[in-house]
């Protein structure tokens, strides 16, 4: 039953509204009767003191009868609703608000509160005051103080029925709002969770279909919570996850077709020149193109292992130093022939000084020839070269810039992955798998160095990435 997140949230809320309306039904019943009741002791000691002032001004100026004492009494007694004794300094009641076959004017009182009031307390009590009470009462009693000497008690006894009908009103009404306002509550966090819930079945089942391949499942969610942030990752990853799966597809589909043409002219070739097909004479100038053809497999495999290598940093670092503008020399002349075909235009911007760096001599002549070699291939005829050189505190930035092809800038964000070939280099004459960036770049991260690239479709493309500048010949 509580494997369900839903389940799990709604009984433990529901169980704590529960809890909190009954404690708070406890408390509350108690809080309201007390305040009833202290109020209505309130009450009756201020009407109790009054009498008391009273009673005094007519002791002593005599300018109250008795009648009009009386009077005012039964006035007071109906007006806070309860029945007024009073008493002389003896105990005994002499005035009672009470007229008729009820009154107890005349009975002499004798009890521990009488005792305390007599000694000048304010004495107040719950119950059936002695056993004079037939109902429950509250009694409060109130010494008559003349000169501090005190002359008399007043009593008066209010019915608790009355207090409580009052209490239970207003205890009533407070529960009644609390009721409405948990189970309003109870409500909204039903709806609230029962959403949540239905969020997050769609992203478990989403999340599911990716596992299994779907790529293209997404999460349907706008809102712009932590749960849409939630959401949006994962449609996020879904995305991602299926343009690597399309690389993946694509370098198998590539690798396939690089494998299968170099082996295909090797079988044919060989397969000519054992069956005679190819005449003694002309064997080793096809001989040579069997060479030409196992050396590029050699180098498509090497180049293959070295980036899995590299991307699980297993290729070590191997710091020496060298003059980069020698290094961009040798590695240019590697490329003199295909440079003169395509009539291309190379300016080198480096100084003639050298500039000697701290990094893998061997690495960077890798990174040098693929950023050229691609410079190269993407040239048409007679577009231009440049190579440049510029120092900058303590890096060399190291620019090769082409007037080629040029990138879109949909491609620019992929070209460093993995087996990415842009569109445009997919024709026959621009072979490649693709590799060379991932290499460039990996080489690159493992010195600590960057690189950046901007481009403009069929305008051409710069590549720049730094180096470090051995401090020593810095001087
Ligand atoms: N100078 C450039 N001009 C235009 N496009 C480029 C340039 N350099 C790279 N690209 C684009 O980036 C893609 C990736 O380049 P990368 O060097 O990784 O692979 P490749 O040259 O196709 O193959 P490989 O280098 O493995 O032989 C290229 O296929 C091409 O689309
Ligand atoms: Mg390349």
């Amino acid at each position: 039953m509580f494997k369900s997140f839903f389940n799990k949230f709604f009984f433990i809320y529901a169980v704590l509204t529960l809890i909190i309306f009954i404690s708070l039904t406890t408390i509350l019943t108690n809080i309201i009767e007390a305040f009833f009741i202290d109020n209505k002791y309130k009450t009756m000691i201020e009407v109790g003191d009054t009498i008391s002032r009273e009673y005094t001004s007519a002791y002593y100026g005599n300018n109250m009868s008795r009648i009009n004492f009386d009077y005012q009494i039964s006035a007071l007694s109906t007006h806070i609703n309860s029945r007024i004794w009073i008493l002389s300094s003896e105990g005994i009641i002499y005035i009672d608000s009470e007229k008729g076959v009820n009154s107890l004017e005349g009975l002499k009182l004798n009890n521990p509160s009488i005792k305390n009031a007599l000694s000048g307390e304010k004495v107040t009590l719950k119950g059936d005051f002695y056993g004079l009470s037939s109902t429950p009462v509250l009694s409060v009693i109130v010494p008559i103080k003349i000169n501090d000497i005190t002359k008399g008690i007043i009593i008066m006894h209010s019915p608790y029925p009355a207090i409580k009908k009052t209490a239970n009103y207003f205890f009533n009404i407070t529960i009644i709002c609390l009721f409405f306002s948990l189970a309003f509550s109870i409500i909204l966090t039903y709806i609230f969770s029962k959403r949540i819930t239905k969020t997050f079945n769609q992203m478990n089942s989403t999340a599911k279909s990716i596992a299994n391949g779907n790529f293209e499942s997404r999460v349907m969610i706008s809102s712009n919570d932590e749960i849409g942030e939630l959401a949006s990752n994962l449609n996020f990853m879904a995305a991602e996850l299926g343009k690597l799966e399309e690389m993946r597809k694509s370098f198998i589909a590539n690798i396939s077709h690089d494998f299968r043409s170099p082996l295909t002219s090797i079988k044919g070739f060989v397969q000519a020149i054992l069956d005679g097909t190819i005449p003694h004479e002309t064997q080793d100038k096809y001989l040579q193109i069997v060479l030409d053809e196992s050396d590029r497999l050699t180098n498509l495999t090497n180049d293959i292992l070295l980036l899995t290598k590299l991307e699980n940093n297993g290729v070590e670092v191997n710091y020496g130093e060298f003059d980069i503008h020698y290094l961009i020399r040798e590695v240019l002349i590697n490329f003199e022939q295909k440079i003169k075909e395509k009539n291309i235009n190379i300016t080198l911007l480096i100084d003639k000084k050298e500039i000697i760096v701290h990094a893998d001599k061997d690495k960077i002549q890798r990174v040098i020839y693929n950023l050229i070699d691609n410079a190269v291939k993407f040239c048409n005829q007679k577009d231009r070269i440049t190579i440049e050189t510029t120092k900058y505190k303590d890096k060399v930035n190291i620019s090769i810039k082409d007037t080629g092809a040029g990138i879109s800038q949909e491609d620019l964000k992929y070209i460093f992955n993995r087996f990415h070939k842009a569109d445009i280099s997919r024709g026959e004459h621009k072979k490649g798998t693709g590799l060379g960036l991932s290499i460039v770049k990996e080489i690159l991260n493992a010195h600590g160095e960057t690189i950046n690239v901007t481009s403009k479709l069929h305008k051409g493309t710069e590549f720049v990435f730094t180096l470090t500048i051995l401090k020593l010949n810095n001087k």
